[in-house]
C-alpha cells in the first residue's frame, strides 16, 4: 500500500497529491516553511495526514533552533506552533497533533535542548505510528456495518493518501475486500479538486477492488435507482454532539441517503474529535481561492474571466444525519453527546 509521507533519517517524503493520478512524483522536504506550504496546496491533505505532517514540520522547523535553556526553547516552539496552525483551518487533527506533541515535550523534565530536539523527532514518529494503528482498528470495527455483496458510495478520499496507515472510510473498505467481502465502491468526484476521482479512483484501481467514479450530481440518480447500501465516508472535524464537518458536498450526502433510507456512517479516529466544539458551528470552515472552482487546476478555464465564486472546502452535517461513527474504539451511535463522551474515557 502506498504511503503517503515517509520519514527518511534527516527529511520527509512525501507524494506530491497535486501531480496524482497523472504522475507519480515524490517530494524531499526538508524545511517547516516547505511543510507548511505542502499542507496549505494539498499537497499533502487529508486530517489525519495534515495532522502528521505538521508533526513532522515541527521538528524540522525546531532542529536547527539555538536555544539557550529549555524555556526558550519552548518559546520557539510555541511560535512555530503558531505558524503551522495557520496552513489550513478546518482539521482539527493539525491543532491536536501540536498540542500532543507540545503537551508530551512538556512532560519531560531536565532536558537538555538537544534532548528535547531528539525527543520532538521520536514523539512525531510515533504519532505518525499511531495514526497507522487507528486506520487498522478503524477498518477492523467497521468490517460489521459492510454487508457481503455490499454497493458502498463514499466521498473525497479517505485511504492511504490522507491517513499515516490505510485509511479511515477506505481503510474499512480495504478492510472488508481483504476479509472477502464482495463489494462495489461507488466513488463521487468530489469537485472542485475532484479528491475522489483522482485519488480515490487511483487507490481502489490499484488494490483491485472493484469501482465506479461517478460526477456529485449523479448520487442522488444513483440512490434513486436502488444502487447504493451503505455511504462511508470521514471528517475532518466532529463536534461533541456529532455534527460531522467533512469535505463540501458530505451534507448533500447525508441528506439523500436519509431521504433514501440509506445508512450513512462516517469513519474517523478520536483524533478528528473536537470536543471544545459544542457543535457543528463551532467548527471554522475553510474558504478557498475562486479560481480552484472556475479554473480546473489552474489549466482549463470552465467560467467567464474573473467569475467569482464560492468555495467552502467543507461542510457541516448535522448528527440526526449521522447513523454512526466508526472510531479506533468501536462504533459510536447516537446519542453522540453521550457516547463520543464515553468513547474518550475507554
Ligand atoms: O481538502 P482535503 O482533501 O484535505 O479534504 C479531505 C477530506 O475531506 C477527508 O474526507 C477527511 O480529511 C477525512 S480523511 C481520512
Amino acid at each position: 500500500m502506498v504511503q503517503a509521507i515517509e520519514w527518511k533519517s534527516d527529511h520527509v517524503k512525501i507524494i506530491d497529491q497535486t501531480e496524482l493520478p497523472i504522475r507519480t512524483v515524490y517530494s524531499e522536504i526538508t524545511t517547516i516553511e516547505q511543510i507548511f506550504e505542502a499542507i496549505q496546496k494539498l499537497r499533502v491533505r487529508g486530517a489525519p495526514l495534515i495532522g502528521i505532517s505538521a508533526a513532522y514540520g515541527l521538528y524540522l522547523g525546531m532542529r536547527d533552533v539555538q536555544a539557550a535553556s529549555p524555556d526558550d526553547f519552548f518559546v520557539e516552539l510555541d511560535k512555530k506552533i503558531d505558524y503551522l496552525s495557520k496552513s489550513r483551518p478546518t482539521a482539527v487533527n493539525l491543532f491536536w497533533a501540536l498540542q500532543r506533541i507540545k503537551d508530551q515535550l512538556q512532560a519531560v523534565t531536565d532536558q537538555s535542548t538537544n534532548d528535547l530536539k531528539e525527543r520532538l523527532l521520536r514523539l512525531a514518529i510515533e504519532l505518525h505510528e499511531d495514526d497507522f494503528q487507528r486506520c487498522k482498528q478503524m477498518g477492523e470495527h467497521g468490517l460489521e456495518v459492510i454487508p457481503d455483496g455490499a454497493r458502498i458510495l463514499t466521498h473525497c478520499n479517505t485511504g492511504a493518501l490522507a491517513t499515516g496507515g490505510i485509511g479511515t472510510a477506505l481503510g474499512v473498505i480495504y478492510t472488508a475486500h481483504q476479509a472477502g467481502k464482495n463489494i462495489t465502491v461507488y466513488a463521487d468526484e468530489t469537485r472542485p479538486l475532484l479528491q475522489g476521482a483522482r485519488l480515490t479512483m487511483w487507490e481502489l484501481m490499484q488494490a483491485g477492488i472493484p469501482s465506479k467514479l461517478l460526477c456529485d450530481n449523479m448520487a442522488a440518480s444513483l440512490m434513486q435507482q436502488k444502487m447504493v447500501d451503505l455511504v462511508i465516508l470521514g471528517s475532518d472535524r466532529i463536534a461533541a454532539n456529532g455534527a460531522v464537518a467533512n469535505k463540501i458536498g458530505t451534507y448533500g450526502v447525508a441528506i439523500l441517503a436519509k431521504h433514501h433510507n440509506v445508512p450513512f456512517y462516517v469513519a474517523a479516529p478520536l483524533s478528528t474529535v473536537d470536543l471544545d466544539a459544542a457543535s457543528g458551528d463551532d467548527i471554522p470552515i475553510e474558504n478557498r481561492a475562486s479560481h480552484e472552482v472556475s479554473k480546473v487546476f489552474q489549466q482549463c478555464q470552465i467560467a467567464p474571466d474573473d467569475a467569482d465564486c464560492w468555495n467552502p472546502a467543507f461542510d457541516v452535517t448535522p448528527p440526526d444525519l449521522v447513523t454512526g461513527i466508526i472510531t479506533e474504539k468501536g462504533i459510536l451511535y447516537p446519542p453522540y453527546t453521550e457516547n463520543i463522551r464515553n468513547a474518550f474515557d475507554k
